[in-house]
């Protein structure tokens, strides 16, 4: 049996110069077309976090949707969408971010989380750690506590993680 990290790396289509020159994108759709794996990485999502007292899970559009949503239906959490600008429409506040290709802001309705309540950021991704940490920032904004950073992958050479742990040390991924 080959370990869950393994099969991930295997799993991810590594795509050169996309979006532009110099960046090796980390396709993580290629995971999605395999059932049996995309379940025993949900499964590994699910034993990192079932004993973690965290009230919600936040997702970062959009890969982090995919098994974000799905964590938290299994660990039976409510999930808050960090959407692109642009796309909530009730009352909502907003973060500008610097991502490892360009510029963006993500947005989260104001009322998606409560005062106090301990969110578990989920991404698919750990590149410069930009995203995270605007999700993060939107989360105190609303007065939430961040619990937690939780990843498939981190690309350790970008420093992600020394970029979220001002915000929170407890940064998990499944493969590095
Ligand atoms: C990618 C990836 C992470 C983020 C990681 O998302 O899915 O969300 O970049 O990079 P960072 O740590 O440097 O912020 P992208 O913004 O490309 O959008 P997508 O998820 O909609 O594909
Ligand atoms: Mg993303």
């Amino acid at each position: 049996m080959v370990d869950l990290q393994a099969r991930i790396k295997a799993g991810i289509r590594d795509v050169p110069d996309f979006p532009k020159d110099g960046i090796l994108f980390k396709d993580i759709s290629t995971l999605l077309l395999q059932p049996a794996l995309a379940n025993a990485i949900l499964d590994g999502l699910a034993a990192q976090y079932r004993d973690v007292g965290i009230d919600a899970i936040a997702g970062i559009e959009s890969r982090g949707f995919l098994f974000g949503n799905a964590l938290a239906l299994r660990l039976e959490k409510p999930f808050v969408l960090i959407r692109k600008a642009g796309k909530l429409p009730a009352e909502k506040i907003t973060r500008s971010y610097e991502l490892e290709y360009g510029v963006a802001a993500i947005e989260m309705h104001r009322d998606a989380v409560q005062p106090g309540q301990r969110v578990l950021v989920h991404d698919d991704l750990l590149a410069t750690g930009g995203s995270a940490e605007a999700a993060a920032l939107l989360l105190q904004d609303a007065g939430a506590h961040v619990a937690g950073f939780s990843f498939l992958v981190e690309l350790g050479f970008l420093a992600g993680r020394q970029r979220l742990a001002p915000i929170q040390t407890d940064i998990r991924s499944l493969a590095a």
